[in-house]
Order: structure tokens, then C-alpha cells, then sequence
């Protein structure tokens, strides 16, 4: 599997000839290297509702024929801007031609507000589990930390990466991602996410890197991990 980040929670890969982009927040990214007209896609994973991970989605959508997957009143949100979805639950699991994709609780919150500043309802925020024959990736969306983490690595696991929110203030900051990290997750590798995009969310990454012995890696955005 090809795995790459692209700023903020943006992860790209391909899988069984397919693509898919999860968190297209591409436009406002400050830290991203995507152009929307540039993206390829066959499918578009959403953890939750909030604008820097909805992003562009709607328009990639749209310009991909992209099937949106989504937990069910996202999805249906999104449905309403004319574009196709798959909806999922908390907890559920679907395998597409790609592999199987399991959505899985992450303790945050979700909505979305649009071009007239109206806050809709985008029910539960998710973590992601994608797999194929031979590598599984957890992706934690937008998540404080919660002793559950053990239990979704212990039942999923083990993970060849996960993707780790450090920035603090909206999510787990470095602190909190490590212990994680070092005691829940059983995974090969961690990528850090969804930080410094913001000024409310600016960290030093590398303290991530030493609190974790080394295990996390930074990628710096458009870098992949079969890179290495
Ligand atoms: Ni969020
Ligand atoms: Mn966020």
C-alpha cells in the first residue's frame, strides 16, 4: 500500500488500483501541498464533520464521480450537496475493492458549518480503520485520549502505522498522543497529525519523536511512507 500525508489529518493512499484521500481539507491548509484540481481520486473517508476535514470534499467529489464514506448523518448531509456516499456506524466495517474500511470511536465532537454560517448536526466524530492482504492503518481522526484506544488496538491491531492527532487544544497534545502511544497502541509505526496548521495547535513535534522512543516519524507534507 502507498501512504502518504499531506499536511493537517490529510492521508492519501492506494490500494488495489484504487485511490482514496482521507480528510481532504486541501484549500486553507496552510501546511498542505495538494492542489483540489490536481486530485485523483475513487474515494473520499471522512473521521468527522468539522471544516478542516471536510475540506474540499464536495468539489473532489464531484470533479472524481468520488464515493464519499462517511458515519450516517454526515454522509446524509452530504448527500444533500449532491454528491454519492456510503454511510457507516461507529463500530461498523465494509469491505470495498480497495479493502475493508472500520469506523471506530474517537472522543471529539462533529459539525459542519456552511457558506451562510449555519452549524449542522454531522452526528459521531470516528477513528478509521483501513486494511487490505497486507498492511492495516488506524487513522485517529480528531481524538482526546480515552482509555478505549487499548481496547480498539487490542480487538484491530497490530497496525502497521497509525496517524496520531499531537496538536493539542482541539485533540491530545503531545503528552497525551505519547502515553498512548506507549502504553495502548500496538503499532509498527506512528505519524503525527493535525498540528502546527494553526496557531492554536503549533507544537514541537520532535518532543513527540523523543516521547515515544523514536517510534513516531515526521513526514513533512507530500512525503510517503514507502518512501523510507
Ligand atoms: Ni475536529
Ligand atoms: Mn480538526
Amino acid at each position: 500500500m502507498k501512504i502518504s500525508y499531506h499536511g493537517h489529518s490529510v492521508v492519501y493512499f492506494e490500494s488495489h488500483g484504487k485511490k482514496i484521500i482521507i480528510d481532504p481539507f486541501i484549500n486553507g491548509n496552510t501546511h498542505g501541498d495538494l492542489e483540489v484540481s490536481d486530485v485523483k481520486v475513487d474515494y473520499i473517508i471522512l473521521t468527522h464533520g468539522h471544516n478542516d476535514h471536510v475540506g474540499d470534499t464536495v468539489e473532489l467529489a464531484k470533479q472524481n464521480n468520488a464515493k464519499v464514506i462517511a458515519v450516517f448523518e454526515l454522509a446524509g448531509y452530504l448527500e444533500s450537496f449532491g454528491i454519492e456516499t456510503v454511510a457507516l456506524g461507529i463500530g461498523g466495517q465494509r469491505t470495498f475493492d480497495f479493502g475493508t474500511v472500520k469506523f471506530v470511536h474517537a472522543f471529539h465532537s462533529s459539525s459542519h458549518t456552511d457558506d451562510k454560517g449555519h452549524v449542522n448536526y454531522t452526528g459521531m466524530p470516528a477513528g478509521i480503520i483501513v486494511a487490505n492482504d497486507d498492511f492495516k492503518f488506524y487513522h485517529m481522526g480528531d481524538t482526546g485520549l480515552f482509555g478505549d484506544i487499548q481496547l480498539i488496538s487490542d480487538v484491530n491491531g497490530p497496525f502497521d502505522v497509525t496517524f496520531v492527532p499531537i496538536g493539542d487544544n482541539f485533540t491530545m497534545g503531545i503528552d497525551d498522543a505519547a502515553y498512548a502511544v506507549n502504553n495502548m497502541l500496538d503499532t509498527k509505526v506512528v505519524v503525527p497529525i493535525h498540528y502546527n496548521t494553526f496557531p492554536d495547535i503549533e507544537v514541537d513535534a520532535s518532543k513527540f519523536v523523543e516521547a515515544t522512543r523514536q517510534k513516531a516519524r515526521i513526514l513533512k507534507p507530500g512525503e510517503s511512507l514507502s518512501e523510507e
